[in-house]
């Protein structure tokens, strides 16, 4: 192991690489040798850091006050990884309060009571719901007091405006494909992600919604390969009316590529590609770029975001396990089929040896868990970006998402897209596509751990692959 070699010129940036490397490596090499075992996943810890966050929620919180659906997604969705539930009172509250930040007027889930429907925001408010809620009504003062919710049929979904978060989306949709954020907000591709992701689960998906939203994705892409936050728009508007005036040509992504842009527009590409609806993603250069991005060895494994920057543990899932996965989705598929066939014959489940690691593995797993048990995870609680880092709640749920992707190997198997579809129940053939191709991702086989599983999540929704399970059967079925 090595620190990366530089041009013997210091910079600030060269400066803190280095000081980073080495602060790193000093923590790995107590395992180098491969004798001492990985550190455990520290559930109860982790558990106790987070709920620590909720109750009651700190006045240091205060700017987090347009981001506390945010919040509640990061925690439960943290805490269903790792196995572990809310007590019956918290479940019940949390849903209750998510409620609170519906804009019942415009559409869409506010950050939090009183605020404008924010793509954002509604994404993780929905993901929330899908993790802790279910079939039913609000739960009442009663049921929180008593600790009830789900149990007794109030588990929230009844009161999600679906119909009205659609003719939401619909405005805020732009002539080129993209979104905005929010009402007279900025465009940005992880508005996309938050729409595909939305209308996905909740069975909004139309022709009319999909139209021009991959040929966006695709713009967005840069000359390294990566994607940036948005594309310069193909269109000039009048302010006055919002009307499309005078198309204008295509001209190049504004600004860097950065892996959690790169996230939301490949996540988002690829279900448009499951669905038929893609752009035109150049996937050599992408595949060279986020490969590029998983640290060496003497960085701990983990990724950084962008050439050239420092490691940090969120971009475990933003570049490693979300954005690999998504990539080994669409590149590998046929191999799948080839194994599931196999197993089907031997009337056996897949192991994690039954296809060469080498041949199609993007991620090096082994590195990622190292630098996420060794280097990330505090002994005290809560997991963060790199050593001298606090821990928070957003790193928390980050690194163990990617953790779920170093301990599972998914892929998108299109004979499970087929079967999921046919128990599907709307009849509209691009509701069947959804449901089915949101159900398709199959495990090749769980990796053998000993420090701690963690949960199977989805490499595209980022919520456990049970929960999209039970929330689309409730919209779909
Ligand atoms: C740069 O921070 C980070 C950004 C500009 C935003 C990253 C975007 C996401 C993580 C997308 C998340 C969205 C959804 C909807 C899941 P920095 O400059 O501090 O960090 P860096 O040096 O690592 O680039
Ligand atoms: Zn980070």
């Amino acid at each position: 192991m090595w620190p990366v070699p530089d041009d013997l010129y210091p910079t600030q940036t060269s400066v803190e690489q280095r000081q980073t490397e080495d602060a790193i490596h000093q923590l790995i090499e107590l395992y180098e040798d491969g004798v001492q075992p990985l550190p455990p996943l520290r559930r109860k810890e982790h558990a106790a850091f987070l709920l620590r966050i909720l109750e009651p929620l700190s006045a240091r919180y205060v700017a987090f006050d347009s981001n506390r659906a945010w919040l509640i997604y990061w925690i439960s969705h943290s805490l269903d990884l790792m196995g572990l539930p809310l007590t019956g009172s918290l479940q019940a509250r949390a849903i209750s309060t998510l409620l609170h930040f519906q804009d019942t007027l415009k559409g869409g889930f506010g950050g939090g009571p009183g605020q404008m429907g924010h793509l954002m925001s509604t994404y993780a408010a929905v993901c929330a719901l899908a993790i802790i809620g279910g079939p039913g009504g609000k739960p009442t003062e009663d049921d929180i007091e008593n600790g009830h919710s789900v149990d007794v049929g109030r588990g929230g979904w009844d009161c999600i405006e679906k119909d009205r978060i659609y003719e939401w989306i619909m405005r805020l949709k732009q002539p080129d494909g993209s979104f905005l954020v929010h009402e007279q907000g900025e465009i940005d591709v992880r508005a996309t992600y938050c729409v595909v992701v939305v209308a996905s689960l909740l069975g909004l998906m139309t022709n009319e919604l999909l139209e021009g939203v991959g040929d966006f994705v695709a713009s967005c892409q840069t000359y390294e390969g990566g994607f940036s936050a948005m594309s310069f728009p193909t269109y000039t508007v009048q302010s006055n009316t919002m009307r499309p005036l005078v198309p204008v040509p295509e001209q190049p992504a504004i600004g860097e590529a950065h892996g959690g842009y790169a996230y939301c527009a490949l996540a988002s590409h690829a279900q448009l590609a499951f669905l038929g609806y893609k752009g035109d993603v150049a996937m050599d250069p992408l595949l060279r770029w986020a490969t590029s991005l998983q640290g060496s060895a003497y960085e701990g494994g983990g990724f950084r975001g962008r050439t050239n920057k420092l490691v940090d543990g969120c971009y475990g899932w933003f570049c490693g396990g979300g954005l690999l996965t998504c990539i080994e989705g669409l590149t590998f598929p046929s191999v799948l089929e080839k194994v599931h066939v196999e197993n089907d014959d031997d009337n056996e489940s897949s192991s994690w040896d039954s296809i060469d690691e080498a041949e199609d593995d993007l991620l090096d797993r082994n590195a990622l868990e190292r630098y996420i048990l060794i280097v990330a995870q505090l002994s005290s609680g809560g997991l963060c970006d790199k050593p001298g880092k606090r821990p928070d709640a957003y790193h928390t749920c980050y690194n163990l998402s990617g953790l779920s992707m170093t301990q599972h190997r998914l892929r998108h198997s299109s004979a499970a897209a087929e079967q999921a579809a046919r128990t599907c129940g709307r009849a509209d053939a691009l509701q069947k596509a959804v449901y089915g191709q949101s159900l398709a991702w199959v495990s090749l086989g769980d990796r053998p751990t000993h420090h701690g599983a963690v949960r199977i999540t989805h490499p595209i929704f980022n919520i456990g692959q049970n929960h999209v399970e039970r929330l689309m059967q409730y919209y779909y079925i």
